[in-house]
């Protein structure tokens, strides 16, 4: 399953919109349902508008009836390992239960990163923080 998550976004990859930045993205993720679904980084002229690869791929899943984010595998610059941005370590918390989602930060085929939400998102803000409405 690792093997398969991590070469799928290296494919994704290939189809990123970026004519802005020329940074590349790809993101595979695995939903509880089983299936995998892939993203890229789709930028917009209106820079704001850009939508991350992670995001992509979330969203590709969430709007084919996934609920529960369970793996995610993550690739942007040959040289570096390219970590999610603030705004997709808060979609992907929001996709995770509790917490319990694993995250690869891929260089390569055989170079990577396995890390957890905990570590790259401490403290964060979730749904269950809603309950109390500061009453
Ligand atoms: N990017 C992602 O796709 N994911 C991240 O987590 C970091 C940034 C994209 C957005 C933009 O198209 C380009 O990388 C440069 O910021």
């Amino acid at each position: 399953m690792k093997d398969q998550l991590i070469n799928l976004a290296i494919k994704a990859k290939e189809k990123a919109y970026s004519p802005y930045s020329n940074f590349k993205v790809g993101a595979a993720v695995l939903f509880e349902n089983g299936k995998i679904y892939t993203g890229c980084n789709i930028e917009n002229a209106s820079y704001g508008a850009t939508n991350c690869a992670e995001r992509t791929a979330i969203f590709n899943a969430v709007s084919d009836g996934g609920r529960v984010l369970k793996a995610i595998a993550l690739i942007g610059g040959p040289n570096n390992y390219t970590y999610p941005c603030g705004i997709c370590r808060q979609v992907i918390s929001e996709f995770a239960e509790n917490g319990d989602v694993k995250i690869y930060i891929v260089k390569n085929s055989t170079d990577y990163i396995e890390t957890t939400l905990e570590e790259i998102l401490p403290g964060s803000f979730t749904k269950k923080d809603l309950d109390n409405k500061g009453e």
